[in-house]
């Protein structure tokens, strides 16, 4: 397990994050720089980042609002004026760590620290969507599958994962 800080996103750490997602995800389901920028000035509550201790490398983050919805739906993931403060719901839009770090736990710290954030700020569910072959993963923290995603984002096929805090 490589020595790694969790902590909370800060406006510097923006290229970094975009460079790591586009390394992670195909261009159609990355996030833009852009995007980034406007979800980091929105919540940045709600925004971990995992740096290798001994070299303060940016080596993988967590993120994503807060809404009323059941479910997580795609315009959420385009325009942050869906962030509603006081909602019931931490939503996870992205988990991202790169291919070096992988397969240690690293993603499981991020994820960890922040159902951590979900509870003390009293939301009732974490929820997210994933991609089949990610379903066991997450019903390792307690997620339980909801089936079948309305999202198509990117094109792929997701599925709705909650947890109740
Ligand atoms: C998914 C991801 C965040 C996992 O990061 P990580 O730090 O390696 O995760 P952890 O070390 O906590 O857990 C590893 C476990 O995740 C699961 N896992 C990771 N990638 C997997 C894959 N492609 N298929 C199936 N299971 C996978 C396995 O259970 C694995 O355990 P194992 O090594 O014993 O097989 C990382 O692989 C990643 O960034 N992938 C690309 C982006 C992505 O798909 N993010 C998830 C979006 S929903």
């Amino acid at each position: 397990m490589p020595a790694v800080i969790i902590r909370k996103v800060k406006p510097e750490d923006l290229d970094r994050v975009a460079e790591i997602e586009s390394i992670c995800f195909p261009a159609a389901e990355a996030a833009s720089r852009n995007s980034f920028q406007a979800r980091i000035a929105a919540f940045p509550d709600y925004f971990l980042v995992a740096e290798d201790k001994t070299n303060a490398k940016l080596i993988g983050f967590i993120n994503g609002c807060v809404t009323n919805s059941p479910v997580i739906y795609d315009e959420l993931f385009y325009d942050t004026s869906h962030h509603i403060p006081d909602g019931q719901n931490l939503t996870v839009f992205g988990l991202d760590v790169i291919s070096e770090y992988r397969r240690q736990g690293v993603a499981a710290q991020l994820m960890k620290h922040f159902i951590q954030l979900g509870k003390k700020s009293n939301r009732k569910n974490v929820l997210l969507t994933c991609k089949e072959e990610l379903v066991h993963y997450y019903e390792s923290f307690g997620y339980v599958n909801q089936g079948r995603s309305q999202s198509n984002h990117g094109g792929a096929i997701w599925y709705d994962m909650i947890l109740a805090l």
